[in-house]
């Protein structure tokens, strides 16, 4: 937040949402390349790395461990890789602010260093459930402490030597998978995770990028401990999770056609792509390719009328960060939309069954949560003012809505939209949607 006060969006009512766009980029996806290229052999180059707060902690906090990086300048950035045995110790805590990948990633990385460090978020971050990476490390062997509840701050005390596990996840979750595998990096042995469900598969595949193996079969993912990194090339592709708000604006927007370019397209990702089709969306997917082991397309959206469905469960991992839009495109189909199966949704950076519940609900909407989903009478969307209690998500959610309100949209506490989207306001006000800023004195 600004010492000068928080946040607010204004958006007026209507409008279409025209021309083309490339949003930034991945934010899994360039967390992920800070990590592995400050921990490989050798010079690693990224081209489109997202400078958004969450990606830029992961970014200094491998500075604050002695790691040379240039930029980032316009998505560049250049890191000198430091070896997977070259980290320092950090002169004190390292701040992770509202970056949840940061902080389980990260945890799984330092349990196999050789210096104590402590993890710390901002109190979005403290509040959200760290047992389920801090579990499964001490498994292997980690020293890991937690506040009472296991949440963050995390004193990890080094050294210790790790040892490779058998791990079957409770949870669909690819920070715990990611989390467990980096740790694997570090352990005498192989580090095999099972997932109950398919989840972002980036850190496999970036991974083996780095020249290092990782076996993949029937959800079980395995790693030996021991190996090397080699520096190298990455061009991270523009965020699906950022592209949701454009994909469900030009759905729901009338006179929509909006191209969005060179969109990340990982399989384990699409569930947003899928979803919406399934509700009639008209999504046209051009010049599919692969760039760095990573599937990219450019997608060319139309207004469509959207009808209510049931989600299919399967697709809820497939499309864990989307939900918040989802939610806006349910509320102006045709009918109701189920939701079943993703009580995940109420750990993330809000409980964002909760708060998406209680802002469309203010804007008219019959939206009612369930433990684990939301049951959403489609039909109209009122003007009035919402709460995003810090979700970045939340508050880029309801700024599309105001493209189908009757009125205009207020959105509180928006300061973490530049967590994942900077210039949200820039790129969403140049395609059409009539949106301004407004800093509390
Ligand atoms: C992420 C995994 C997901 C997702 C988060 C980013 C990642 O979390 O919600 O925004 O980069 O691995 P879970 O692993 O908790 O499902």
């Amino acid at each position: 937040m600004s010492a000068s006060g928080k946040l607010s969006f204004e958006v007026k009512p209507g409008g279409s949402l025209r021309g083309s766009l490339r949003v930034p980029g991945d934010k899994s996806i360039s967390h992920r390349a800070i990590m592995l290229g400050s921990l490989a052999d050798g010079v690693t180059s990224i081209r489109g790395f997202l400078e958004g707060e969450d990606s830029l902690a992961t970014l200094r906090a491998f500075r604050r461990m002695g790691v040379a990086i240039e930029g980032p300048v316009e998505g560049r950035v250049v890191i000198h890789g430091a070896g997977l045995h070259g980290l320092r110790q950090p002169d004190g805590p390292l701040e992770l602010g509202n970056s949840g990948t940061s902080m389980r990633l990260l945890a799984g990385l330092m349990s196999g260093q050789a210096f104590p460090v402590t993890l710390c978020g901002d109190a979005s971050l403290s509040s959200r459930p760290m047992r389920r990476v801090t579990d499964p490390l001490s498994r292997m062997g980690a020293s890991i402490l937690t506040e009472e509840g296991g949440t963050a701050p995390l004193a990890i005390h080094g050294p210790v030597r790790l040892k490779g596990m058998e791990y079957a996840m409770p949870v669909a979750s690819a920070q715990v998978k990611s989390c467990l595998l980096l740790a694997g990096l570090y352990a005498d042995g192989r580090t095999c995770v099972t997932e109950p469900a398919p989840t972002r598969d980036h850190t496999e595949r970036m991974l083996r990028g780095f020249g290092y193996p990782v076996e993949s079969a029937g959800g079980r993912i395995c790693l030996q401990g021991g190996g090397t990194l080699n520096g190298c090339e990455l061009d991270i592709p523009a965020d699906i999770s950022s592209a949701a708000f454009f994909i469900v604006g030009a759905s729901i927007a009338a006179n929509s056609e909006l191209e969005l370019r060179h969109v990340g397209m990982n399989p384990t990702r699409i569930g947003v792509i899928n979803i919406l089709r399934l509700m009639g969306a008209d999504i046209e997917v051009m010049h599919e390719h692969n760039i760095g082991g990573e599937p990219v397309a450019d997608l060319l959206v139309r207004s469509a009328p959207l009808r209510g469905i049931e989600i299919p469960v399967g697709q809820v991992p497939l499309a864990i960060d989307e939900f918040p839009a989802i939610f806006v495109a349910a509320a102006c189909a045709q009918g109701t939309t189920v939701l079943t199966g993703a009580e995940e949704l109420r750990v993330k950076e809000s409980d964002r069954i909760q708060v998406m519940a209680e802002g469309l609900q203010r804007l008219g909407v019959d939206a009612r949560p369930t433990a684990d989903g939301m049951i959403i009478e489609g039909g109209g969307i009122s003007g009035g003012e919402v709460d995003s209690h810090g979700d970045h998500r939340i508050a880029m959610a309801f700024a599309i809505a105001a493209l189908r309100a009757g009125g205009p949209i207020e959105i509180a506490d928006c300061d973490n939209v530049n967590t994942s989207f900077p210039a949200f306001t820039d790129i969403a006000g140049g395609a059409g949607l009539f949106i301004s800023e407004r800093r509390e004195i």
